[in-house]
């Protein structure tokens, strides 16, 4: 009889944040290169603000501390909050308190969109990967058992 496959658990410290400037961190948990799925997590610094971005999937975000919003929007993001984000939503983040802590289970990429409204830059999965394992050697962390599927 076969077997299932079994699950793969990662611990709360198996995978370390670096940092992107400014104090704030990221670290990428897993992601699937050909589908564009990628599950990252941040913990933020106040007053950070993204770029505006439009997702071409959607976007589920889990608030653990901290408290953030989108510029566009009133409602604000605290700890136990669930957030989803439509495919083709536009926003921008804003943090309101110094370490919050929040995972993205993203599908597709972010389009950053400029002051006049064109595309910047892109973010997808496998980009994301590579900056998180980048950064991990610069600062100096053990190449980070992330899930690659
Ligand atoms: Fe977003």
């Amino acid at each position: 009889m076969e077997r299932a496959p079994s699950a793969v658990h990662l611990g709360a410290n198996d995978l370390p944040f670096v940092d992107i400037g400014g104090g704030n961190l990221l670290r990428v948990l897993q992601v699937f290169p050909t589908e564009n799925v990628w599950i990252t997590e941040n913990i933020f610094m106040k007053d950070f603000e993204s770029p505006m971005h439009m997702h071409t999937g959607s976007v589920w975000g889990h608030t653990f501390s901290g408290s953030w919003k989108y510029v566009e929007s009133d409602f604000v993001n605290r700890a136990g909050s669930f957030l989803f984000e439509p495919a083709s939503s536009v926003h921008t983040l804003k943090i309101l308190e110094d370490n919050t802590h929040v995972r993205w289970h993203i599908h597709g990429a972010n389009l950053n969109i400029d002051a006049e409204g064109s595309i910047a830059s892109i973010v997808f999965g496998k980009a994301r990967l590579d900056t998180y394992l980048k950064l991990c050697e610069e600062q100096g962390f053990a190449r980070p058992p992330v899930l690659v599927l």
